[in-house]
C-alpha cells in the first residue's frame, strides 16, 4: 500500500461526479489562472469545473507531471497526496481494480440530493464491496437543487443505508454537498448551517493512507534476486516494493511459504545504503543468511500473519468471453506469486448487471458473471482475505496470457 491514498470516484451517471472532481482541484486552486481564463471563454462560466475538460487538458500538456493516465489524477491538497480514480466504463473500471492499476483505498459514493439512490449507485457500490473496499464517503450532491434542506439529505442516506447494510458495507460518513457552487467541498457551506460536519476534503485529511497498517506489519513480496560477486563474495540482493509497513536494518523477517527466518543486514535503494524503507519504496535487501529466496516468496515481519495453504474461497468477477469451468487448468497470480490452479467448485453465482442470483447449473462461468468459487492452487501460497489486506487477498485469473477472471480472498482453508 502506498502512501499516497487512492479515492475512486463513483455513482449514478449525471450525479455529478465529473463537476465534483473539477470543483476538488478548482478550489484547491491547482488550475492555473490562465486555464481558467481559456475554460471560460470557451465554454462559459459554469464550465469552470468541467472535470472531462480538466482531465484532456492535462492529458494534452501533461500539466506539472500531475496526469498518471486517463482515469488517474495525482490531487494535492496540504501536503497531502492522492490519486483520484474515475470509475470509467463499468468492465474497465472492474479490470482495473481488480489487476492493481488502480487499486482504490477508499470509495466516494455521489448520490444525487434530488433522485437518491438509483440503479447505477447500487451496482458501483455492489462492485466495491466485492473488491473489498471498506470506507464509503457518500457525497450528497446537488444540495443547492433541494433548497439546502437537512430533510432532502437525511431522506437520501435512508435510501443508501439498507443498501449498503445488505452489501457488508458499513463503514461510511455522508456530507452534503453542491459540487456546483462549492459547498462543503473545501469550505464550509453558509447554506446549510445545520450540518456539523466535516468538509469533503476534511474527511480526506483524516483518513490515514495505511488504512489496515495499525500494527506496521511488513509485506514485501520478492519480485527477482540479483546475485553478485563484488571481490568475490557472494551477495543476494532481493528486489521488490514494501506493500505495506515500515522494514528497517536489524530486523527480524520471515521468508514465505517456507517461514525460515533472518535478519536485514542492509537496505539499498539506488545503489545507497539507507537504514530504513516504508510502504510504496522500491529497494533491496540483504540477509544475514543464506535462504533460497525466488520470486514471488513473500517476506513478512510476522510468523504467522498470513495463511499458508493451497485452497480458499474467493469471490471472482469473469471478464473473459470463453466460459470458465470447473477442474480446468489455469494461472493464478497474487501480488509476486504464481502458480497454477484450478476452480474446485462454484457456489453463487451473481448476475453483475442485475445482482440477481443465478440458479441455472453452476458448472460454468459466463462473462460478467460474479461467483464464489473455491480454488486449489498447485503450490501453497501466503495469502490474507480481504479483511486483512487487499495486497495478498486479491487474484488474477489467466489463461493463454490473457485475464479471465480477477477477485478477492473471502476465506482461507488452512493448509498443513
Ligand atoms: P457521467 O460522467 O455522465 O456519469 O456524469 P457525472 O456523474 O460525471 O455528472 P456531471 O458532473 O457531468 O454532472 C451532470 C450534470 O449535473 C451537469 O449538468 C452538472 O452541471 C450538473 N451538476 C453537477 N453537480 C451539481 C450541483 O451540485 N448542483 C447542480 N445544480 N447541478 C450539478
Ligand atoms: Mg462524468
Amino acid at each position: 500500500m502506498v502512501n499516497k491514498l487512492k479515492i475512486v470516484f463513483v455513482g449514478h451517471v449525471d450525479h455529478g461526479k465529473s463537476t465534483l472532481v473539477g470543483r476538488l482541484f478548482y478550489d484547491a486552486k491547482l488550475i492555473p489562472d490562465d486555464k481558467i481564463q481559456d475554460m471560460k471563454a470557451k465554454n462559459g462560466e459554469s464550465s469552470i469545473i468541467d472535470y472531462a475538460f480538466l482531465t484532456d487538458h492535462f492529458k494534452e500538456e501533461r500539466y506539472q507531471g500531475i496526469t498518471i493516465d486517463t482515469s488517474q489524477i495525482f490531487f494535492k491538497y496540504k501536503n497531502k497526496e492522492y490519486v483520484f480514480i474515475d470509475a470509467p466504463g463499468h468492465v474497465e473500471f472492474i479490470t482495473n481494480m481488480i489487476t492493481g492499476a488502480a487499486q482504490a483505498d477508499i470509495a466516494v459514493l455521489i448520490i444525487d440530493a434530488n433522485e437518491g439512490i438509483q440503479e447505477q449507485t447500487k451496482r458501483h457500490a455492489y462492485i466495491l464491496s466485492l473488491l473489498g473496499i471498506k470506507k464509503i464517503i457518500l457525497v450528497i450532491n446537488k444540495m443547492d437543487l433541494v433548497d439546502y434542506s437537512e430533510k432532502h439529505f437525511k431522506n437520501a442516506i435512508d435510501s443508501v443505508v439498507p443498501f449498503l447494510k445488505q452489501i457488508d458495507i458499513t463503514d461510511y460518513s455522508a456530507v452534503p454537498v453542491s459540487a456546483l457552487f462549492g459547498d462543503n467541498i473545501i469550505t464550509k457551506s453558509n447554506n446549510m448551517l445545520w450540518y456539523d460536519g466535516k468538509t469533503l476534503i476534511d474527511i480526506f485529511e483524516n483518513i490515514e493512507s495505511n488504512i489496515y497498517n495499525k500494527n506496521n506489519d511488513v509485506i514485501f513480496p520478492v519480485q527477482d534476486v540479483y546475485i553478485t560477486k563484488p571481490n568475490s563474495h557472494l551477495y543476494r540482493t532481493i528486489v521488490g516494493r514494501i506493500e505495506l509497513g515500515k522494514i528497517r536494518i536489524n530486523q527480524q523477517i520471515y521468508v514465505l511459504p517456507s517461514g525460515e527466518s533472518a535478519n536485514i543486514k542492509s537496505i539499498k535503494k539506488y545503489n545507497k545504503s539507507i537504514e530504513k524503507a516504508s510502504a510504496g519504496e522500491c529497494i533491496g535487501l540483504i540477509i544475514d543468511r543464506p535462504l533460497f529466496i525466488e520470486r514471488g516468496n513473500i517476506i513478512s515481519s510476522k510468523i504467522n500473519g498470513q495463511i499458508i495453504t493451497n485452497s480458499f474461497k474467493a469471490t471472482i468477477f469473469w471478464f473473459s468471453s470463453t466460459p470458465g469451468k470447473t477442474k480446468e487448468k489455469i494461472t493464478l497470480k497474487c501480488s509476486t506469486q504464481e502458480t497454477y490452479c484450478y476452480i474446485n467448485n462454484i457456489k453463487k453465482k451473481i448476475n453483475s448487471s442485475t445482482l440477481e442470483f443465478i440458479h441455472t447449473k453452476k458448472e460454468h462461468i459466463n462473462r460478467l458473471e460474479v461467483c464464489e468459487v473455491e480454488i486449489i492452487t498447485k503450490i501453497p501460497l501466503a495469502l490474507n482475505t480481504t479483511l486483512e489486506n487487499d495486497i495478498l487477498s486479491r487474484i488474477v485469473l489467466i489463461k493463454d496470457s490473457n485475464i479471465i477472471a480477477g477477485g478477492i480472498i473471502t476465506k482461507i482453508y488452512k493448509g498443513e
